[in-house]
């Protein structure tokens, strides 16, 4: 049956899993394929043309497990392959900025919207372009925080040594007065009481995970692809990795909230 097919999902690593979990609270009734490019993280500080290659291996991987719709859950990945990507696949594909950048522009009231990422991703000026082809009037101040990853990685989300790098990245964003401020990274959803602490309670933290997954729904839906809901029936949510399953088990719970079981090594990406 067409419905029944899974909805594939690819990160560079553990991140991903933030959109996993969002997506199996509005769909539990659909089957999931997630592949982490473990082997190749990070992919924030790489070159559009490497990202835009590591995407396609994966998405051809994904392709193998006959998938209904690809969620780019990589930021760094939806800004600067995205485009490339919908020339090449007939497949729906979903990116994770355009429903950051959507939520962004409703939610901003003094229209000054901060948004952080990786290197790639905020050279690459997608969420920027976004923002702006949603809303012209809207500000938007861009910073890169490359340490969060590895901080997060390094599970130290509320470490004094975070708090202090999280400072010197977002002062100068705070100067600029945002009253929001999108969280264009898959692994800073885990630094959010360290950003709140520096940004302050009046700026709100866009988390874009949300989003994605109402907007997955939304093109199942327009496509007739949605599962019906079967209650005796389990929900199969798979998880494949480009290098040692340990780690992401371990770690990837922190990202997805519940321990992880079932990962596994794949090496033809
Ligand atoms: N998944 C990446 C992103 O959202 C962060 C980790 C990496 O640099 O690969 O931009």
């Amino acid at each position: 049956m067409k419905t029944s097919r899974p909805i594939g999902i690819f990160d560079s690593g553990m991140g991903g899993l933030t959109v996993v979990k969002e997506i199996t609270r509005i769909l539990p009734q659909e089957d999931i394929v997630y592949f982490g490019d473990t082997a190749r993280v990070p992919y924030g500080p790489k070159s559009e043309e490497t990202v835009i290659r590591f995407s396609i291996e994966n998405i051809l991987f994904l392709l193998k497990y006959n998938v209904k719709l690809i969620v780019v859950a990589c930021n760094t990945a939806s800004s600067v392959a995205l485009p490339t990507l919908k020339k090449h696949f007939k497949i729906p594909l979903l990116g994770v900025i355009e429903p950051g950048a959507e939520k962004a522009v409703g939610i901003t009231k003094n229209r000054k919207v901060g948004v952080i990422g990786t290197k790639t991703t905020i050279k690459s000026g997608a969420y920027k372009r976004n923002i702006k082809e949603n809303a012209a009037d809207v500000n938007v101040y861009s910073a890169s925080c490359p340490l969060f990853v590895p901080l997060v990685e390094e599970g130290w989300f509320n470490h004094p040594i975070t708090k202090k790098i999280a400072y010197e990245y977002l002062d100068p964003l705070k100067a600029k007065g945002i009253d929001s401020v999108v969280l264009g990274c898959t692994h800073y959803p885990l630094l959010k009481p360290v950003i709140r602490q520096v940004l302050g309670k009046n700026v709100a933290l866009i988390d874009s995970a949300k989003q994605v997954a109402q907007q997955s729904r939304l093109i199942l839906e327009q496509n007739n692809l949605i599962r019906k809901r079967n209650k005796s029936q389990v929900a199969k949510v798979r998880f494949f990795v480009s290098d040692e399953p340990e780690n992401f088990a371990r770690q990837g719970s922190k990202f997805l909230g519940v321990p992880l079981h079932d990962v596994r090594k794949v090496s033809n990406v």
